[in-house]
């Protein structure tokens, strides 16, 4: 329900998981889930990690392979990983939790492959914005819930870039279904945060205005204990 709400396709944050990564430079372990073309999995191999991606998406794979073919990047479902238990020091999944269909699964498979001590950092589309709508683009817009937060649903967002149309399909679902998932698991929440659009943003794109009242993206860092 959410009207573009995704983030331009060159963001890349990933202060979370440098955080969870602070005391190693090299050598960590990460899992990239959900990877789509590899952005953020190429970030961790180009800090000397020794990543390996996953997604369940064929054409995303072979994207991610082409752009580094030196990479290990697996087609696999995110509820089903193809690692042991304890296989990786951090888990990863930028902006693909949402997508998701198991997500419970998808976090439950995180708390398996992240051994004790390990973190698991994720970046959704916040549950405020995928729950509602603005009813325009204008900086002062309602923004209203036809339907209810609290309710796990299905939506659509169409976006258009650079004369590109594109349709995610993806999954509303409360916070609380998040947190009580990475309970679940074994993971307990050390950051989370909730990023948005600032001043500078603004000034360049000022139709972005009314993302200055609400969280676009959830960011959270949980570790495994
Ligand atoms: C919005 S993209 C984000 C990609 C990448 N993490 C990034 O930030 O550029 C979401 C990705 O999740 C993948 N995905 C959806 N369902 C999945 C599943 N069940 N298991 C693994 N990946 C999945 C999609 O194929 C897509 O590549």
């Amino acid at each position: 329900m959410g009207t573009q709400t995704r983030p331009p396709a060159a963001s890349t944050d990933l202060s979370n998981a440098r955080m969870a990564l602070k005391r190693r430079s090299r050598g960590a372990r990460p899992r990239d889930i959900g990877c789509g073309e590899g952005r953020v999995a190429r970030d961790l191999k180009a800090l000397g990690h020794n990543v390996v991606a996953v997604d369940v998406s064929p054409t995303m794979v072979d994207f991610a392979k082409a752009a580094d073919p030196s990479m290990k990047v697996l087609v696999a479902d995110a509820a089903r990983l193809p690692f042991d238990d304890g296989a990786a020091d951090l888990a990863i999944a930028f902006m693909s939790l949402q997508d998701v269909d198991d997500m419970p699964g998808a976090i439950h498979e995180a708390g398996r492959i992240v051994e004790r001590g390990g973190a698991f950092c994720l970046s959704i589309v916040h549950p405020i914005n995928s729950a509602g709508r603005f009813e325009s683009l204008d900086a002062a817009a309602r923004f209203v819930i036809d339907n209810s937060y609290l309710e796990a649903h299905r939506y659509r967002d169409v976006i258009e870039r650079d004369g590109l149309r594109m349709t995610f399909s993806s999954r509303h679902w409360p916070l609380e279904t998040y947190f009580r998932s990475l309970q679940s698991s074994g993971f307990a929440v050390e950051a989370l945060t909730e990023p948005t659009e600032n001043p500078e943003s603004v000034a360049q794109r000022p139709a972005r205005a009314r993302w200055r009242r609400l969280p676009l993206f959830l960011d959270l860092r949980a570790r495994k204990r």
